[in-house]
């Protein structure tokens, strides 16, 4: 048995066409809607991002305020999903609490009516974080938070949901860049599903929902967590070196490393590595850093492999004071932005997902009746 016959994983295989982002391609690492992921993680908003993502073309001034605004003003959840939230164990993970938070706002709002796509896009993108926390804070302490509080932006709102206080500069600006590098990435695993899902006329809360299924295996979404399992597993740079020098000889994945697509560096890797390091800095930590840094030097000295985006994002994300379990579930809050732009292509030049398997099975057999077999 082949891993998955003639196009293992799909590799290389063109399933359809697009006009959200490129990935790889010569010359440009990575473009959403044709502009530079350097150009948007360092001059953009996660906001102006969504909005290009969403509403096809980067807002003007007032198009943002007014979208910043509508974004605010669908922070606050039903009644009734606050009544869901509080029955998910404390013990859930975040990315099984965001899945059912998500299918359940489906219900209590399906799409459809003067619910338009877009609504919903922006609905579910704004209202995750609030899913999340007031899920977090209720099933901990029992406390029903204001879960519409936070400043005028995606990465404020998810802080100070968070820490119960506003954040720093610094956490707030580093959060919003990493929402940007998150936020698209062209025929991913989770964005093919969402496709697929859409590819049957189905709903967009099901796209996403399954988007969200898809994006927590440490293949793809998940392996952020997995990263910051290894950085802080062990105490030294030393000992994080002898541990991977271990993986390596077992043949085991180190997480954060490699990409299907990227063959020589990943364009959204050096951006976040250098918020990991600024947050490291500021708080007078550079311990962990120092473990990835080292684990990234062997990588590249013994496999000659690169970190992809979830690598340094763990780093960071601790230093923003992220419980790791809920590092994918950031992932998400950015990602929703791109499914949905990638949900309205289908729907735009849909035909059904369906392709072929090549079938290594038994040959034609005879049916043998139960009692003989
Ligand atoms: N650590 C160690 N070895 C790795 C590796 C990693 N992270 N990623 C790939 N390799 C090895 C493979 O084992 C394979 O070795 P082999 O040829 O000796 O069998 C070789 O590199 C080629 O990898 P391949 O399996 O073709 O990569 P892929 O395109 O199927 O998979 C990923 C891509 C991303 C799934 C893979 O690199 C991976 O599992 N990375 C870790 C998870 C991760 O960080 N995911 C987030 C992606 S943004």
């Amino acid at each position: 048995m082949t891993s998955g016959g003639r196009s293992g994983g799909l590799a290389g295989v063109v399933v359809g066409e697009t006009q959200v982002s490129t990935v790889g391609q010569e010359g440009h690492g990575l473009t959403y809607r044709g502009y530079s992921i350097e150009d948007l993680s360092s001059q953009s908003t996660f906001e102006e991002v969504a909005y290009l993502l969403i509403h096809d073309e980067l807002p003007d001034a007032s198009q943002l305020a007014d979208y910043k605004a509508e974004l605010v003003s669908m922070r606050a959840l039903p009644p009734a999903l606050k009544t869901v939230l509080e029955q998910i164990p404390a013990d859930a993970h975040p990315m099984d609490v965001l899945r059912t938070g998500c299918s359940a706002l489906g219900t209590m709002e399906p799409e459809g009516g003067e619910r338009s796509q877009t609504w919903v896009a922006d609905r579910i993108t704004s209202s995750l974080a609030s899913m999340l926390l007031y899920w977090y804070h209720y099933t901990r302490d029992g406390n029903r938070i204001d879960e519409t509080a936070g400043g005028d932006t995606i990465a404020e709102h998810f802080l100070t949901l968070l820490g119960q206080a506003a954040p720093s500069e610094l956490t707030r600006r580093a959060l919003d860049s990493s929402l940007i590098l998150y936020a698209e990435h062209e025929f991913n695993a989770s964005t093919f599903t969402a496709r697929i899902v859409t590819s049957t006329l189905a709903d967009q809360h099901s796209a996403i929902v399954a988007g969200i299924g898809a994006l927590r295996g440490p293949l793809h979404g998940g392996a952020n967590e997995a990263a910051m399992e290894l950085q802080s597993a062990h105490a030294t740079p030393d000992a994080a070196e002898e541990a991977v020098m271990g993986m390596l000889g077992r043949r085991e994945l180190v997480m954060g490393f490699g990409h299907r697509v990227y063959r020589d560096f990943d364009p959204r890797s050096a951006v976040i590595q250098e918020w990991a390091r600024q947050l490291s800095e500021d708080r007078e930590s550079m311990q962990l850093y120092e473990k990835a840094l080292r684990i990234d030097q062997v990588m590249k000295r013994e496999k000659n492999m690169f970190t992809n985006l979830d690598f340094y994002s763990a780093v960071a994300y601790h230093h923003m004071g992220i419980p790791t379990d809920m590092f994918t579930p950031v992932f998400v809050i950015a990602r929703a932005s791109g499914w949905s732009a990638h949900v309205f292509e289908q729907r735009a030049t849909n035909r059904l997902i369906r392709p072929a398997g090549e079938y290594t099975g038994p040959m034609e057999r005879d049916y043998v009746p139960i009692e003989d077999r």
